[in-house]
């Protein structure tokens, strides 16, 4: 009875993310737009204020900053999986609140900073909400992944897709968790891609071949890329500085050197 009031209680909760129609109150030709966006969690500080910034198609971006800057929360914003406080963001032109959730998942890819894995194998754990894939044979699985550039990723793992995946326990790694996020992700071929630290758990062979693998990706995909290693934000198309309830756009790798070296920015 006591396992059945819980249950209960889970059953009759309600997603406080509910499809809306488009408010239209703002434009934007971007890709994606972040219009005076505030953000506080529920009974939280306010970690995001009157943030506005653009990601254009097809161009790699790159969040820097301090540790509780607030990165992993603008990139869930992206992803949904809050709603700001105030202001909008628009992905390709419409509030982001107005897509149902399958369209966002399909245009959005989300490799996050702890994995969510669950019970099973590397197979399942890939496919996991791929609609396109789920019913594919053996044979058109391993097409995919060859042609997605991914069987290098994949034998790091003793018994390849079949290698089992457990929740708790030590059976692999958190690295090898990140791999399987990031073939997850790349395999549903998203047109915006969110990378939240995901090589910090890899060593920099494989970080390589995550690098090769990115640029497989069509042009037209655009990436945000969340990282503390330099090399990994070097080709970045712009870099943000995101600190203090602020997202600040620094232009190129370069001027974003410059700028921390005069002092310009807090970091
Ligand atoms: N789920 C949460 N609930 C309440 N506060 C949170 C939550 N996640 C993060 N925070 C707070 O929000 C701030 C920004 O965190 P985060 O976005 O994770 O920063 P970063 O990814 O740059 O390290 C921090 O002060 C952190 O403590
Ligand atoms: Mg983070």
């Amino acid at each position: 009875m006591a396992g059945w009031d819980r249950i209960s209680l889970l059953l009759s909760l309600e997603t406080n993310l509910l499809v809306m129609e488009d408010p239209k109150c703002e434009t934007s030709r971007s890709y994606l737009h972040f219009g005076n966006v505030s953000f506080k969690y529920p009974n939280g500080k306010e970690v995001l204020h009157k943030v506005s910034f653009d990601l254009e198609r097809g161009k790699t971006y790159a969040f820097v900053g301090p540790t509780g800057g607030g990165k992993t929360t603008t990139a869930s914003l992206i992803a949904r999986l809050y709603d700001a406080t105030r202001g909008a963001i628009l992905l390709d032109g419409k509030d982001i609140r107005s897509y149902k959730p399958e369209e966002r998942t399909r245009k959005i890819g989300f490799i996050l900073q702890e994995p969510f894995l669950f019970s099973g194998t590397v197979r399942d754990n890939i496919l996991y909400g791929n609609m396109e894939y789920k019913n594919f044979s053996n044979i058109q699985l391993s097409e995919a992944i060859s042609e997605a550039g991914l069987e290098s990723l994949l034998a790091r793992f003793d018994q390849g897709l079949d290698t089992k995946v457990q929740t708790t326990g030590d059976g692999i790694s958190l690295g090898q968790k990140q791999l399987i996020a990031f073939m997850r992700a790349v395999l549903r071929k998203p047109e915006l891609l969110i990378l939240d630290e995901a090589t910090a758990n890899i060593d920099t062979v494989t970080e390589q071949l995550l690098d090769s693998i990115l640029k497989k990706l069509p042009v037209s995909t655009t990436r945000v890329i969340i990282a503390h290693r330099l090399n990994t934000i070097e080709n970045a198309d712009e870099i943000f500085f995101v600190n203090t309830g602020k997202v600040i756009p620094a232009g190129s790798f370069n001027d974003a050197i410059n700028l921390l070296l005069h002092g310009k920015v807090e970091s």
